[in-house]
């Protein structure tokens, strides 16, 4: 069941807290993240490893809040980052260096350096030009390196093109045909030390198919490479499941982790996972405020002040995020045909086109569903536009877990140039 559920007086809450009330005290737009339901995704994966040698490293990607990474540590789980920020993050929110994995395409030898000195768990490393990189970062440090080869399977996810990732032509991994060979190569180096392989095949996979396709390959290539002299003890089987933003009928954690365990049976591997999406997406929420509604020839344009650098990926993605007023509609009430669009000047600055929702007016509040993953975190300040703040609810307490800066905050870190300063 959602958290987002409206009262039996027609307001939507978030567990036991009203949308209206957290507004009126924080103000519009904000991102609002329910500890219930980010309680729940996890508990789903619990449950469903429950008897399988596996852990769950929470890809902080899809919504790197403190207090987010926070709540999944203090219940088990690992970080998988991409960068220093998130190993910054993940630590500085209690996760020990050990259970962080570092992924990435394209790692600098400084940041390889940040995670060896910071006990990083296992890196996942994507080219040979990154195992010669990685072993004269770990030389320099003293230290041996535990590291997994990404492969690429060349299975296609099904998934929007900009989200795809394990077909020969994305960039990620090592092509699966070529993988011996950076094995072979991986085990020459001497600060390296090969423990698994990895995969991840893309994101909002609605159907497990991909999985069974890929990890089947991924099996063969284990076989070879234990035959090859290598010890994988680790199987590494990335993130992606899907989330429900339109009419998906995404598989359960139970199925996903069910095939994971029919395909995986008798290989002996311990078993990573990798979600960011289905861990937080449904669990958040964007509310914005209707500023005006403009009536047009061929449809209504509602102005809200939420726009594409709250959430953009309407307009990266062509995404379909449901909306819903916040005050619940009078049941049979007319709908309008509108765009929900953002103040921001781009033809491109749209929540949703073409939805038949119930008249609105300046003043009410909607709530974008679904905004939970890839929402604040790929969040900008285009036009000057102040960082929406970030409310976690638990329950019937809330807090503000990422205010909103101030535009004294935006503008103090801009310095003008010696030359333009007056003497
Ligand atoms: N592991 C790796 C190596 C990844 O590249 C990703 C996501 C994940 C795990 C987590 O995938 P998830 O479980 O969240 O699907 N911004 C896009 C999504 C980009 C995903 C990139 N990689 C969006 O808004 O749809």
């Amino acid at each position: 069941m959602s958290a987002f559920t409206y009262d039996t007086n027609g307001d939507m809450l978030a567990e036991g807290v009203a949308l209206r009330t957290i507004a009126q005290q924080v103000g519009t737009p904000f991102y609002c993240y329910s500890a219930a339901a980010l309680r729940a995704g996890w508990q789903e994966f619990a449950d469903g490893m429950r008897g399988m040698n596996a852990s769950v490293c929470y890809a902080l990607k899809a919504n790197s809040n403190l207090a987010v990474i926070k709540l999944f540590g203090d219940l088990g789980a690992g970080a998988d980052i991409v960068s220093v920020g998130e190993m910054r993050r993940a630590l500085a929110a209690g996760i020990p260096g050990r259970k962080i994995i570092y992924s990435g395409v394209g790692k600098k030898p400084s940041e390889l350096m940040a995670a060896l000195q910071a006990g990083i768990g296992q890196i996942n490393v994507e080219s040979s030009a990154e195992l010669e990189t990685l072993n004269a970062v770990a030389g320099q440090l003293g230290v041996k390196a535990d590291i997994t080869i990404r492969v690429n399977p060349d299975i296609d996810a099904g998934t929007h093109e900009k989200i795809t990732t394990g077909r020969k032509e994305n960039k990620f991994g090592i092509d699966i045909d070529l993988a011996r060979d950076a094995f072979a190569l991986a085990g020459r180096l001497p600060n390296l030390k090969v423990v698994g392989v990895a995969m991840h095949i893309g994101s909002q996979l609605t159907t497990l198919d991909p999985y069974r396709a890929a990890i089947a390959r991924v099996r063969e290539l284990i076989v070879q490479l234990r035959a090859d002299g290598h010890r994988i003890g680790r199987f590494d089987i990335g993130g992606g499941l899907g989330i429900v933003y339109a009419d998906e009928t995404p598989p359960s954690i139970a199925d996903f982790l069910q095939v994971v365990r029919r395909e995986t049976d008798g290989l002996g591997c311990e078993l990573t996972f990798e979600p960011g999406r289905r861990l937080v997406g449904e669990a958040g929420v964007l509310v914005g405020e209707v500023i005006l509604v403009k009536p047009g020839v061929s449809k209504t344009f509602v102005v809200v002040d939420a726009a594409m650098n709250d959430l953009i990926r309407p307009t990266l993605y062509d995404a379909w995020h449901d909306i819903v007023p916040v005050r619940q509609p009078r049941p049979n009430a007319a709908t309008i045909r509108c765009d929900i669009v953002g103040p921001i000047c781009e033809s491109g600055d749209y929540l949703a086109q073409n939805r038949d929702l119930p008249a609105l007016s300046a003043g009410d509040l909607v709530m974008i569903r679904s905004a939970g993953a890839y929402g604040a975190v790929m969040a900008s300040s285009y036009n000057s536009r102040p960082l929406a703040p970030e409310v976690m609810v638990d329950g019937t307490r809330f807090a503000v877990v990422r205010p909103r800066p101030t535009i004294d905050e935006m503008l103090s870190s801009e310095r003008f140039p010696p030359w333009m300063e007056k003497a």
